[in-house]
């Protein structure tokens, strides 16, 4: 049915986002669907942590929420299931994790095959794991990033959707280039979102395709909001 407008009314994608914590990329992405002409919605927000300050924020926002403590679980599988069916029943096609800080078994991302992404602040493969920003340090890199992939039974792998860029500087400590990367990442990950929402994301063979967007593209922001 057209809207008012005379634009189609097309269906948007429902993004199912967990999170575990303060949850500024799902800020990120709340505020880029509230843009009549993103291609995607934010059906509901799951935490596995009742104080999750991101909980707030989304009930702020007039998006479902939901904490389902994975505590009371005997394994994780059983967890996943009842996450997994919390996300089927608001429709989401799309799981975005934004913060989420419990490993999966190895049926939730199978389950979600092509249907489930991740932010890692890092440009991976490299620095998996935790306090990925003091790894870079560590290391002595002078380009960091962030990174979106499909999510695999792996830890911090899978499929690279895409990849954004930030100088290490002199002086950078392990809160600063955190908070040079998370400037990135609050654009990347709404992008990607869009791209799902467009249909324009595929994957064969371990590598993606984003219809529209030459294979290697680099994607340079500037560090200014
Ligand atoms: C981000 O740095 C993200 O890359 C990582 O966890 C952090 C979550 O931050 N996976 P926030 O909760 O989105 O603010």
């Amino acid at each position: 049915m057209p809207t008012p407008s005379g634009a189609p009314d097309v269906a948007k994608l429902k993004v199912g986002i967990l999170i575990s914590g303060r949850g500024s990329n799902m800020a990120a992405l709340i505020k880029a669907a509230q843009a009549s002409d993103y291609p995607a919605e934010i059906a509901c927000v799951i935490s596995n942590k009742e104080n999750a300050a991101g909980l707030k924020t989304a009930a702020g926002a007039g998006i479902p929420t939901m904490a389902i403590s994975h505590r009371i679980y005997p394994d994780r599988e059983s967890f996943d299931r009842d996450v997994s069916a919390a996300l089927e029943k608001h429709g989401v096609g799309l799981v975005v994790l934004a913060g989420f800080m419990r490993i999966f078994s190895s049926w939730f991302p199978r389950h979600w095959a092509g249907r489930l992404i991740n932010i890692h602040p890092s440009l991976l493969p490299s620095f998996k794991g935790l306090h990925v920003q003091q790894q870079a340090l560590d290391a002595g890199v002078t380009v960091s990033g962030c990174t979106v992939h499909l999510v695999i039974p792996d830890l911090d792998a899978g499929p690279i959707i895409a990849q954004a860029a930030v100088p290490v500087l002199a002086g950078d400590t392990e809160e600063t280039l955190s908070t040079r990367i998370l400037r990135q990442e609050h654009r990347l990950y709404p992008l990607v979102v869009r791209w799902f929402g467009e249909g324009r994301i595929s994957e064969s063979g371990g590598k993606v395709a984003v219809k529209g967007v030459p294979p290697g593209s680099t994607l340079l922001f500037s560090d200014e909001p």
